[in-house]
């Protein structure tokens, strides 16, 4: 198996921290004028994607998304920020946070609304899984991030095993 680029060193996270934005239009929102979750949940899903491809070098499939707070409502005509980053790899599979923030296009100041884990795996172009590179962190934030994320695996791991029992007594 090879990575698309062929490297396995560990990246740093900041090889893989990614931004995107959009501004909520009508078509977005409920009749409150307020983003709905699944738009909001896709956007999550996107943004999250543009770390791990980053990461990865390699075409990436969502396996799970978990974690996710709505933590303020988002309104129409606002500017919605997403930034993301890997925060550990594991052999196939990657863990990226995202933190979803409303941007106030008068004082700049951002006001987070949601967060989400959103784990990928690399696969190639016929599915098949890839290895990934480990994830190099850096900082205080990064390290915690970090370990974190092996603790989040852990119950993920377990959770698919419980409801695997329950699915094959
Ligand atoms: C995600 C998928 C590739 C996992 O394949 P699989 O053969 O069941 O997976 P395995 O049990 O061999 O696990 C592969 C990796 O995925 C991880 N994984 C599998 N299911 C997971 C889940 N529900 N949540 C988090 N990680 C998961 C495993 O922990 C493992 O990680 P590791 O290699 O880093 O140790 C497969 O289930 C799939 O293709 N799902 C559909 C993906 C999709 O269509 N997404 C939406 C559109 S992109």
């Amino acid at each position: 198996m090879e990575y698309s680029d062929g490297d396995r060193a560990p990246r740093p996270v900041s090889a893989s921290k990614s931004e995107m934005a959009e501004v909520v239009l009508p078509n977005d929102t409920n009749p409150l004028g307020a983003l709905l979750g699944g738009r909001l949940m896709h956007l999550i899903d996107i943004a999250a994607a543009m770390a791990a491809h980053r990461h990865s070098r390699s075409y990436v499939v969502t396996a799970s998304m978990d974690h996710i707070d709505f933590l303020a409502p988002v309104h129409v005509g606002e500017l919605l920020l997403l930034k993301s980053a890997v925060n550990r790899a594991f052999n196939t599979s990657m863990e990226v946070g995202v933190k979803a923030y409303v941007e106030n296009y008068i004082s700049g100041m951002l006001r987070h609304v949601a967060s989400a884990y959103v784990t990928f795996v690399a696969v190639d172009r016929h599915m098949n899984k890839l290895p990934v590179p480990p994830v190099l962190p850096e900082s205080e934030n990064e390290k915690r991030r970090y370990e974190d994320a092996g603790r989040r695996r852990e119950l993920r791991k377990a959770e698919l095993a419980r409801r695997d029992s329950v699915r094959r007594p």
